[in-house]
């Protein structure tokens, strides 16, 4: 190996062992640089004569050129290396399960208020929707509940800014005003400019009405925010045998149970007289013959009648009120009222 040869060889070996671009940089600075070895030779040229001059200048124009392709062989490796370092870094597995988009589902007292909707529809009932915020009249004195009522204290509520000092608005604490509300709306359209109690005609008032409520109130089967759903009918020849008809046929289509068995249960409320809460009992499964309260109902009451703008001696019918969360409870086994409202997606996506 002659001299050129082993330069050569030995700035092949330094740029194979640079390890990266900045080691390399250096490599070939000692080789091709101002004072590198191979600028040395090149400048040694001068001391020659003409033919030696140029067979040792085209000799060492080649080792250079050597030296050059050695310097890119590496440069390019060592950004091949860079780069597959890189997308190593970066890489994908093609493989792996994508990532599903979650298909949204309604809340379970959702799908239940849904149902409650459908099988009333079945039954010639209109779906009525209210305020939340109510005032002192239709959530209390319209039904029957004045000021002085011992009733309204079962009835804590949240009171908020409007209505008067002595009446402040509030939160609804039952949908029972939505009977008025309904009502009063449904005359008038029927009324024409007649004042006084109305006698009609009329259709009747066939309606449903939930929707949120609120009380003062929270442990595992009561939360402060929670869900009614009143019914009301309204007619000239409408009885309590007709209210015992429509709850029942009600609750044993809800629950897809045929010997499901209901019992009237006298009791009272301001705004119905009779008044009845209704239990409800299940012949099979773990609930199997304990008597469970679904609702409250009754004849409605001729001074809210009066205050629907109707003749009592003409109208009357029945209403009842009823839990949806309750319902929701006891069709699919739910022991914590609370798991309703929590938004825990693993308690929520049983019900997809
Ligand atoms: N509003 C009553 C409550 O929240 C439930 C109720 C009872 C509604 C009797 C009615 C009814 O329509 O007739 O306790």
């Amino acid at each position: 190996m002659n001299e050129l040869d082993e330069v050569v060889h030995k700035a092949s070996v330094e740029f194979v062992q640079a390890l990266t671009p900045a080691d390399l940089e250096n490599a070939k600075a000692r080789y091709l640089g101002k004072s590198g070895v191979m600028t040395d030779l090149m400048r040694g040229l001068a001391a020659l004569g003409p033919e030696d001059k140029k067979s040792r200048g085209a000799q060492i124009n080649k080792a250079k050129q050597a030296i050059e392709a050695a310097l890119n062989d590496r440069r390019q490796a060592l950004a091949d290396l860079e780069l597959q370092t890189q997308l190593q870094a970066e890489a994908l597995d093609v493989t792996l399960p994508g990532r599903q988009r979650g298909v949204g589902g309604l809340h379970p007292v959702s799908l239940t208020l849904e149902r409650i909707e459908a099988l009333f529809s079945t039954m010639g009932f209109d779906v009525a929707d209210g305020p939340e915020i109510e005032t002192d009249w239709f959530n209390f004195t319209a039904l029957n509940t004045p000021a002085d009522h011992p009733a309204r204290s079962m009835h804590d509520t949240f009171y908020v800014e409007g209505g008067s000092a002595e009446a402040p608005n509030l939160l609804r604490t039952h949908t029972s005003p939505m009977q008025i509300r309904h009502a009063v709306q449904h005359v008038k359209r029927y009324c024409g400019d007649e004042s006084g109690l109305f006698k009609g005609p009329m259709p009747e008032i066939r309606v449903i009405a939930p929707g949120r409520t609120y009380r003062v109130d929270s442990d595992a089967t009561h939360s402060p925010m929670f869900h009614q759903c009143e019914g009301l009918w309204i007619g000239q020849d409408v009885s309590f045998k007709d209210l015992k008809y429509v709850f029942t046929d009600f609750c044993r289509t809800f629950f897809e149970s045929d010997d499901l068995v209901l019992r009237f249960r006298p009791s009272f409320f301001p705004f119905t007289e009779p008044s009845a809460e209704i239990d409800i009992q299940f012949q099979q499964g773990p609930l199997a013959g304990k008597w469970l309260e679904v609702a409250g109902s009754g004849q409605v009451h001729p001074n809210v009648i009066r205050n629907m703008g109707l003749d009592p001696e003409i109208f009357v019918g029945f209403a009842f009120g009823m839990g949806p969360d309750r319902l929701t409870m006891l069709r699919y086994g739910v022991n914590d009222l609370r798991l309703f409202f929590d938004g825990d997606l693993r308690f929520l996506s049983q019900f997809q």
